[in-house]
């Protein structure tokens, strides 16, 4: 059901108008863009990068055909650049992010090594500003969270596509792993924010970070969003306990 601009929704632990919530997300990613990949580096010990190769192994972007593909919610590019690695010289990535800030810092990152590869773009995932089906693959890593219109930002994803094309999610998923459960959230709610105060100089984005991680539909429930959204073959894989998950399905 399409929502009115009246609904509420949340952020992190707190309810606020669904119209307000991009605005609150934009904060945290303004504030926090420049120490950015450093954070995910040290709260994830590292393997934020692992989750990402596992991503772009299951794209398998071709080596030798053109493949045009979109990174949504692509921030500081870092899936864009692995993309553009593994795919032959004719892969071409677009990082879209609703965020100048992390877009800034991606751009800065790439340099000119991927020159004429590569393209970013200020634009929202819930109105993606291109024709219906350019694209052979959409990626969204750690990002559909926090799009309020997830349904939106799905069917967005699904007209993109080219029948045939593919559409993989990477995001904080349940860790049903008796012990470790009470170890990541120990983990989350008392080592996460401190960290983001003294990396980052804010504990609050990173509070954020953990809560809305919390909110996120469980997997069978986000893989029937996906379903709806006119996916077909839609499958997930927890990664990690359960951590992270990968979530995959294709336009027909
Ligand atoms: C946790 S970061 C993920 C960045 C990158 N994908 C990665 O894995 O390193 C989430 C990103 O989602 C972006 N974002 C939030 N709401 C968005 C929206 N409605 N449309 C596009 N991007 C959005 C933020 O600006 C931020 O860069």
């Amino acid at each position: 059901m399409a929502k009115s601009a009246d609904d509420s929704t949340d952020f992190g632990f707190d309810t606020v108008p669904l119209r307000a919530k991009q605005g609150r997300v934009d904060e945290v990613f303004h504030s926090v863009a420049r120490r950015y990949d450093l954070m995910n580096d040290l709260m994830s010990a590292g393997l934020h990068r692992a989750w990402k190769a596992e991503l772009v192994r299951q794209l398998n972007p071709p080596r030798t055909r053109p493949f045009r593909h979109l990174d949504v919610a692509g921030g500081t590019g870092d899936v864009a650049f692995r993309v553009l690695d593994a795919g032959g010289p004719r892969t071409k990535a677009t990082v879209l992010d609703i965020n100048g800030a992390m877009l800034g810092v991606g751009r800065e990152r790439a340099g000119r090594r991927y020159e004429g590869r590569i393209e970013f773009v200020q634009a929202n995932a819930e109105a993606l500003p291109f024709p219906a089906k350019p694209f052979d693959g959409y990626t969204i890593a750690f990002g559909i969270r926090n799009v309020p219109r997830i349904d939106a930002a799905l069917a967005e994803a699904h007209r993109v596509l080219r029948p045939g094309g593919h559409f993989l999610c990477l995001e904080f998923s349940s860790v049903d792993v008796p012990g470790l459960d009470a170890l990541y959230n120990a983990y989350s709610f008392n080592v996460i924010p401190r960290l983001g105060q003294l990396v980052a100089g804010d504990a609050e984005s990173y509070r954020y970070l953990v809560e809305s991680i919390r909110r996120f539909p469980k997997p069978a429930a986000f893989a029937r969003m996906i379903e709806a959204a006119g996916f077909q073959r839609v499958a997930h894989r927890p990664l990690s306990g359960g951590v992270v998950a990968i979530h995959s399905g294709w336009k027909t």
